[in-house]
């Protein structure tokens, strides 16, 4: 793992769009991509910049279960709103959380993925160290899937909906062997919340039980973190 540790998410920002540039000069293609804070920096720098990437197709990691792509509280509107109406990107997929049979949808979500091959796939780290919507436990082995939120996922992201009854239960996410098919990963991780999955990614057993573990086996990998995320390293 190459491990670079920055004063600021702009800083990181700039780190990985580097590595992107660079990387899109040899000919990569794919851009998997992540929601959540800890991209949000790299997309705005990735908006602002000179990289042409209309012959770039993006695939998003996860997109909740029963929200429409114009809902606010969807990952589809995330990616518009951080980056799309910002960046002409060729075409770009993010899982069908509306889809009336989901197990279908999660199967032609990994055709695709298998179909165009990720080059570069951005991530973020869950504080319990899951990856897309990979929570502790999930095999290793695993592919774009259904999931069932925990209840603590549930009860963090009851913060964004009105009413209880309106937090998602599920989402489509790649699953950890979808994610590891990447030729390079570059995650993000800032603040002191996420030092402790950070320093067992890195440092740790190699287990299900910290999906993010997984990554020491990939060739590839970039882990961008500030002082804060890397700090019980
Ligand atoms: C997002 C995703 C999640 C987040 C993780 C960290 O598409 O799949 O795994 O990357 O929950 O979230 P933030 O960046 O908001 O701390």
């Amino acid at each position: 793992m190459n491990i670079k540790i920055v004063a600021s998410q702009e800083d990181g920002a700039q780190y990985a769009l580097g590595l992107v540039k660079e990387k899109l000069a040899q000919g990569a293609r794919v851009l998997g991509l992540a929601t959540g804070s800890s991209p949000e920096a790299f997309y705005k720098a990735l908006a602002a910049s000179d990289l042409d990437l209309s012959q770039v197709t993006s695939i998003n990691l996860d997109e909740y279960v029963g929200l429409a792509p114009e809902d606010p509280r969807s990952y589809h509107y995330f990616m518009k709103d951080q980056l799309f109406d910002h960046k002409n990107v060729k075409e770009h997929f993010l899982p069908d959380g509306q889809a009336e049979n989901l197990e279908a949808a999660a199967a032609d979500y990994e055709d695709l993925i298998a179909d165009h091959g990720i080059d570069i796939q951005i991530l973020g780290i869950g504080r319990n160290g899951h990856i897309g919507f990979n929570e502790p436990g999930t095999p290793f082995n695993s592919r774009t899937h259904v999931v069932d939120l925990t209840p603590s996922t549930i009860e963090a992201n009851s913060r964004f909906f009105a009413r209880p009854e309106d937090v998602p239960t599920q989402a489509v996410s790649m699953g950890i062997a979808s994610i590891m098919s990447a030729k390079s990963i570059i995650l993000f991780a800032y603040s002191q919340d996420k030092a402790e999955a950070v320093s067992q990614m890195i440092n740790g057993p190699v287990t299900e039980a910290l999906p993010a573990s997984v990554l020491q086996e990939h060739p590839d990998v970039t882990v961008i973190l500030d002082q804060e995320a890397a700090c019980k390293l």
